[in-house]
């Protein structure tokens, strides 16, 4: 069968990650999460003392910065296991924040697109089917209402015993998508090819079989 590419955006905490691992297993697929590249930039500037706001200063990080996303779903950084550290509150903020240089960009891109080559992907964040995979066969813009993003982040922290104050996720949400859709360069926005699936009331597999629906038609 035919190995296509297939780009799922959309705003914060909507599952994205979520269901493009499953329909990645499905598939035999490589899922590519750039948002933990991101990630990688702002935990680096925060271990480096470099503010957010430093475009300047985040600019020559990029110089020392090895980010390897490895088949096991780990990611790596300057060969130090990172993945649970780039899952901080305040580094999510930050990835938001320094997405917004051009040179952050154009290193991440570039890496996405060289990992993306030759198909059989899927990769999910904010600019993949309308920056990083303009090419894409399936482009997906997945959203859910801002409730309905909070309350499953709210109940994803008390399952793994973490304190979780549902108000503040909303307004940490509402910020990011707020700075990730008004950014200049690659705003979140919905592709004009791209095929919009609103979660809000859908189960996971219920989501799954309608992305699988949407690759059998391309493949
Ligand atoms: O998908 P995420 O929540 O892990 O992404 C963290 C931040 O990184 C997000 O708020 C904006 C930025 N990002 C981006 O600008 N472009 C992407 N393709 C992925 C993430």
């Amino acid at each position: 069968m035919k190995k296509i590419s297939i780009a799922i955006d959309g705003p914060a905490a909507a599952g994205k990650s979520t269901i493009a691992k499953m329909v990645a297993k499905n598939l035999n697929y490589t899922y590519i999460d750039t948002g933990a590249m991101y990630r990688c930039v702002a935990y680096y500037a925060m271990k480096n003392h470099i503010d957010f706001e430093d475009e300047t200063g985040i600019g020559e990080l990029l110089k020392n910065m090895d980010i390897q996303m490895l088949p096991d779903g780990t990611v790596h950084l300057n060969h130090e296991d990172v993945t649970t550290y780039i899952r901080e509150n305040e580094v999510s903020m930050g990835a938001s924040i320094v997405s917004k240089y051009a040179a952050v960009r154009t290193f991440l891109v570039d890496k996405q697109r060289q990992m993306a080559q030759g198909g059989g992907v899927i990769l999910d964040g904010r600019d993949i089917g309308t920056v990083v995979l303009k090419d894409a066969e399936l482009k997906i813009y997945q959203i859910a209402s801002i409730e309905c993003r909070a309350m499953r982040r709210h109940k994803e922290n008390i399952e793994r015993g973490l304190d979780s104050d549902l108000e503040a996720i909303k307004a940490e949400i509402a910020q990011r998508d707020e700075q990730d859709m008004n950014r200049a360069i690659s705003p979140l926005k919905k592709a004009d090819d791209a095929v919009e699936i609103d979660t809000s009331d859908m189960s996971l597999d219920e989501v799954v079989a309608h992305v699988m629906d949407l690759v059998a038609q391309r493949v």
